[in-house]
């Protein structure tokens, strides 16, 4: 058996192979029927005629998603889709369809409930090959550079991100939540291997419908001690960096075929541009907008300020009221805080959030206190100042977020197979 992909060149013109597949698409003429079959790697034309006998009906009345072997002789035809072409000369059926539900002009709802079919389209194909390869990446990058994957748990009892966003459940008698992020535990874990990283679901419960916001989604997380907040940005850069280019040598098929600009991701080569918020808002009506300091930036203001750059942007040193309670105060600068968040260019906006820990003890006390935030629950977390502290910085990256980038799509429900969000649990 070969794969449609291993077919398609001229080594094997006037070869005889078999391939197997599905239907993708179907044309007959009376006596003569073009067949497109799809696999995993590709898509050829395959073509049946009368030449074979009484059978000829069989193959000739299939229907578009049914599954087939064929076998027949290869030939150069530049007329082909894929510009090969292969004259049956025996098959078998396993399943002949009845009519398959996803036509054209289908609308967004009825795609979504019948996600499971329409993953086998050929875009959302080379999304998830894609996105196999930045997962890949991510891990790669990582072992390479002498990190250790770990995991964290999924049911906690504690908020990383504030408790707007968690899910509560039942478990047993007691009350827990989804995890926001694996931060924490990945801070537990510095301390033995020094450098770890983590991909692993995370929840949040976000009432808005936004392009970019799933109700769970695939976080990737790396915490490294000893390192501060600029380091980790160093780090990052030359993480996306890297994942970009594994996407560009191994998908460039891919991207051409969901139509993405390859010239704007060959530019993503580290260094990436930095700027403080205290900055980013005095600019801000260089971006058409009138920001105060305090402001958050939300999917807009980071839209209307990332259409103005080529790579992705590092805004640091956010207020200290913005962000959560684990952050670093910068010493240097009162009020603010050693963070980051990354921002994707062509208007994408936040992809990454990361920063320096508070280490010391009296100061994370402190911080929790006015965050309101009880001791007793985050007593692990605490612990983690008393015995044997240090420098340390982490990153959460949402993968679904860099797979919506890297693929240029409109809305981050097409760059995971079965995406949760506020309105949909289904398929
Ligand atoms: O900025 P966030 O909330 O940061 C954290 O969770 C940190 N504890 C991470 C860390 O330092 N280990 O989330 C990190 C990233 C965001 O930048 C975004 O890419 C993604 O997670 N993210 C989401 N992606 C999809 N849907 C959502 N609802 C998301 N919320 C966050
Ligand atoms: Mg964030």
């Amino acid at each position: 058996m070969e794969s449609i992909e291993s077919i398609l060149n001229d080594d094997f013109i006037g070869k005889t192979v078999t391939i197997h597949g599905w239907v993708y698409r179907i044309r007959s003429s009376g006596r003569i029927t073009f067949i497109i079959i799809r696999d995993s790697t590709d898509i050829v034309q395959c073509v049946a005629s009368s030449s074979l006998g009484e059978r000829y009906n069989d193959i000739s009345s299939l229907t578009v998603e049914s599954s087939l072997e064929v076998t027949g002789q290869v030939s150069k035809d530049e007329r082909a889709v894929t510009g090969y072409e292969i004259k049956i000369s025996d098959f078998k059926i396993y399943q002949r369809n009845e009519f398959f539900p996803i036509t054209k002009d289908k609308s967004d709802e009825f795609l979504l409930d019948n996600r499971h079919l329409w993953l086998r389209s050929r875009e959302f194909t080379s999304i998830l090959k894609i996105r196999s390869t930045v997962f890949k990446a991510f891990a790669d990058f990582f072992y390479n550079n002498g990190y250790y994957q770990v995991q964290g748990p999924m049911m906690v009892s504690t908020a990383t991100e504030g408790g707007a966003t968690l899910f509560k459940l039942k478990f047993f008698d007691d009350d827990v939540y989804l995890t926001q992020s694996s931060q924490f535990y990945l801070e537990t874990m510095i301390f033995s291997l020094e450098k770890v990283f983590t991909i692993a679901p995370s929840f949040r419960a976000e009432k808005s419908r936004t392009r970019r916001h799933l109700s769970e989604y695939w976080h990737a997380e790396g915490e490294a001690a000893w390192l501060h907040n600029d380091d980790m940005m160093n780090v990052e850069e030359k993480m996306i960096e890297y994942i970009v280019s594994e996407v560009l040598n191994k998908n460039e098929k891919d991207l051409k075929l969901i139509n993405r600009d390859i010239s704007k991701l060959e530019r993503i080569k580290a260094p990436f541009p930095r700027i403080k918020y205290r900055d980013l808002i005095n600019k801000s009506r260089e971006f058409g907008m009138n920001l105060k300091y305090g402001d958050d930036l939300g999917a807009d203001e980071e839209y209307n300020i990332m259409i103005h750059y080529e790579k992705p942007l590092f805004v640091t040193n956010y207020p200290e009221e913005l962000k959560t309670f684990y952050h670093l105060p910068d010493p240097e600068n009162p009020g603010e805080i050693l963070c980051h968040d990354l921002l994707a260019p062509e208007g994408y906006g936040e992809i990454i959030g990361g920063g320096e820990r508070i280490w010391r003890l009296d100061e994370l006390l402190e911080r929790m206190k006015k965050a309101g935030l009880p001791e007793e629950d985050y007593y692990w977390y605490i612990d983690l100042r008393r015995y044997g502290s240090v420098p340390h910085s982490g990153f959460g990256l949402g993968l679904d977020r860099l797979v919506n980038w890297i693929c240029n799509l409109n809305n981050i429900r097409d760059a995971i197979p079965y995406p949760r969000t506020v309105r949909r649990i289904k398929p």
